[in-house]
């Protein structure tokens, strides 16, 4: 990584300091002067240069030490074994940060727009998060675990946590996207995931032309007919709606 970034890494991290797992009083761990397995990062480099970027990991990925370090979360640190490679997180992350020189020397080739290069770091992708997947990704990978209550819940948990900060969109396409992902298999559990939606974002148009599509596909044609009237009462242009519509009233022509 091109020691810009590497400053910019660190620059960053410092503000955080206050983050750093405190070591406590009486636990006689400190960064080594000299790390005894650096594969990726200058190997000569010592634990003060070590230590904002172990920072800045922790703080890109929303994790603390043992997500990459053999450890357990809430022993002192003396208890770590920092140089194993025992857990599979830090071999990822390893990989992850070959991945990034990578890009950012490809990035070299293009001229920038603006006046600076833009570089990527952890970052750039993770905001927070260990896994950087879109909302939709992230409920569709709860739901295949545990079906539609169980993910409506841990969506209701995320948007506490997150809203407003850097990791995901709660704008209304999420559910709506998710939600016919749902549709294709189990249109009970999408009407659900979408009445969530409509009641979210009543002002929209789409929202309820969704919802009313699950109702139809559930077999509910009064409330496909309700939710399609409202939709068209937001969006009077929505094309769909006047269709279904008239599909309704008029089963036998269709
Ligand atoms: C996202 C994964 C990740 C997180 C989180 C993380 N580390 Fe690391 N750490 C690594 C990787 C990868 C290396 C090895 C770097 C290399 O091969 O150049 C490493 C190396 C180290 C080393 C050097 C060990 C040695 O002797 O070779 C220390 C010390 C260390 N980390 C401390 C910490 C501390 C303290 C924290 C919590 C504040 C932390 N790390 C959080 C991934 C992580
Ligand atoms: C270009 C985007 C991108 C960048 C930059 C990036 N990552 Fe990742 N990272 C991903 C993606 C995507 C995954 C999920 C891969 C999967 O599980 O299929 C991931 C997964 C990981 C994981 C495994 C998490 C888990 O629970 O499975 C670790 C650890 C990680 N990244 C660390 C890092 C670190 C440290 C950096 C910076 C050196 C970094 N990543 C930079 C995209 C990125």
């Amino acid at each position: 990584m091109s020691e810009n970034v590497l400053r910019r890494l660190s620059r960053v991290i410092l503000l955080a300091i206050p983050l750093v797992p405190a070591a406590r009083a009486q636990d006689p761990w400190s960064w080594p002067e000299k790390p005894k397995n650096l594969q990726v990062l200058p190997k000569d480099w010592s634990g003060s240069r070590l230590q904002p970027v172990m920072i800045g990991f922790t703080r890109a990925l929303g994790v603390r030490c043992p997500y990459c370090h053999v450890g357990e979360e809430g022993k002192p640190l003396s208890t770590f074994d920092f140089a194993s490679d025992e857990n599979p997180n830090k071999n990822r992350a390893r990989e992850m940060y070959r991945m990034l020189e990578d890009i950012n020397n490809h990035l070299k080739n293009i001229q920038p727009s603006g006046d600076q290069r833009v570089n990527m770091w952890c970052n750039t992708c993770h905001r927070g998060r260990p896994k950087p997947m879109t909302l939709e990704e992230e409920l569709g990978e709860q739901y295949r675990k545990s079906g539609v209550e169980a993910t409506l819940d841990y969506y209701a948990d995320l948007k506490q946590k997150y809203y407003g900060r850097g990791p995901y969109d709660f704008g209304e396409n999420a559910l709506n996207n998710f939600g016919y992902d749902v549709m294709k298999k189990d249109p009970a559990g999408a009407v659900q995931v979408l009445r969530l939606n409509a009641e979210q974002f009543p002002q929209s148009g789409n929202v309820w032309d969704s919802l009313a599509e699950a109702y139809m596909k559930s077999g509910n044609l009064t409330a496909a007919k309700e939710y399609y009237e409202k939709a068209l009462t937001r969006d009077p242009t929505d094309q769909n709606a006047q269709d279904m519509l008239r599909k309704i009233r008029e089963p036998a022509k269709k």
